[in-house]
């Protein structure tokens, strides 16, 4: 079933500035409210298909459609006929066919969640919970909601001001791509992506400058983006050493130090401890990393309502 937003959440590409706000605006009265909205999708059955690991959305994801009312069934791959060698399409119709009202997927392959969606039925929502190197919505969603929450002056969603570095394995990150894309739509005029060489992309991305030099890329900053090292997508490109990583590309508090005063340090997680990012920022005062997480559970709510309204 369509509704004005459309059925299923795939990207922030596909969303109008329009439809990214009304997102926004709603996780932000969830966020002040949330038991006003308790209960709003009693019934309603969702289920999480994730075949890559995950703690904090999948989690939130859970927890959002349980405060809705929604049951929840979390799929274990390692327990269920993919080990038997039935095809993901396969899976897919087969859950389907017990008419859920959401899917939320989280996959390894690029252009995976397309091909479902495509063939999707039309009371089923599918949800991108972080495909491959290409998307993460819901991540991007959470980070402008943690930003508009944190500074009472983004409120409305006017993040146009800001100077936003994204910093780390930006080649192999999801989350920067879908950053990217929501920053824009909002209309931030500077956006900076910031790593080593070999691990940036490789064209250029138009109203984005790339730096690979991190004091360059944090300095006169107003939110830093940390981002880990995506091992597990590296493939035969050398993993770079941990403690040399950290010297050039850890947001340390002398580093921190370059950016505006009260720049905001984001993360989406895992942290990597010593390795992108210090311990002193991470847990210091300028880190939102857990407001992300708690923010992640109203942003899956606003987006499950939305979809299913
Ligand atoms: N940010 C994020 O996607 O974290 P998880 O892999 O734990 O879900």
């Amino acid at each position: 079933m369509k509704n004005s937003f459309g059925q299923h959440l795939l990207d922030i590409d596909h969303l109008s500035r329009q439809q990214l706000n009304s997102l926004l605006e709603q996780s932000v009265q969830i966020a002040d409210d949330p038991g006003v909205f308790a209960n709003r999708r009693n019934g309603k059955v969702l289920i999480n298909l994730f075949l890559e690991p995950s703690t904090r959305t999948r989690i939130s994801f859970e927890i959002a459609a349980k405060r809705l009312g929604m049951h929840v069934i979390n799929f274990q791959p390692e327990s269920s006929s993919v080990v038997k060698g039935e095809a993901l399409v396969d899976t897919f119709h087969t859950l389907q066919a017990m008419q859920p009202d959401v899917i939320v997927i989280r996959h390894a392959g690029d252009g995976v969640l397309a091909s479902l969606a495509a063939v999707a039925e039309a009371g089923v929502h599918v949800i991108n919970a972080g495909e491959g190197r290409s998307q993460h919505p819901t991540q991007a969603l959470l980070d402008a909601v943690t930003l508009m929450r944190a500074r009472p002056d983004l409120s409305q969603g006017d993040l146009s001001g800001l100077t936003v570095t994204i910093a780390g394995d930006i080649r192999h990150s999801r989350v920067a791509r879908s950053s990217v894309a929501m920053f824009k739509k909002l209309g931030v005029a500077r956006i900076r992506l910031a790593g080593p060489a070999e691990l940036l992309p490789s064209d250029e991305i138009a109203g984005v400058d790339f730096f690979t030099n991190l004091d360059e890329a944090v300095t006169g900053a107003d939110v830093v983006m940390m981002l880990r090292i995506q091992r597990e997508r590296f493939g035969r490109l050398a993993v770079p050493d941990e403690k040399a990583y950290f010297e050039t590309w850890g947001l340390t508090p002398q580093r921190l130090g370059l950016a505006s005063p009260g720049c905001l340090v984001l993360h989406p997680g895992p942290v990597n401890r010593g390795i992108e990012i210090a311990s002193e920022v991470a847990d210091g005062p300028q880190s939102l990393i857990r407001q992300q997480v708690t923010n992640g559970v109203y942003t899956r709510m606003a987006v499950l309502l939305t979809l299913t309204g």
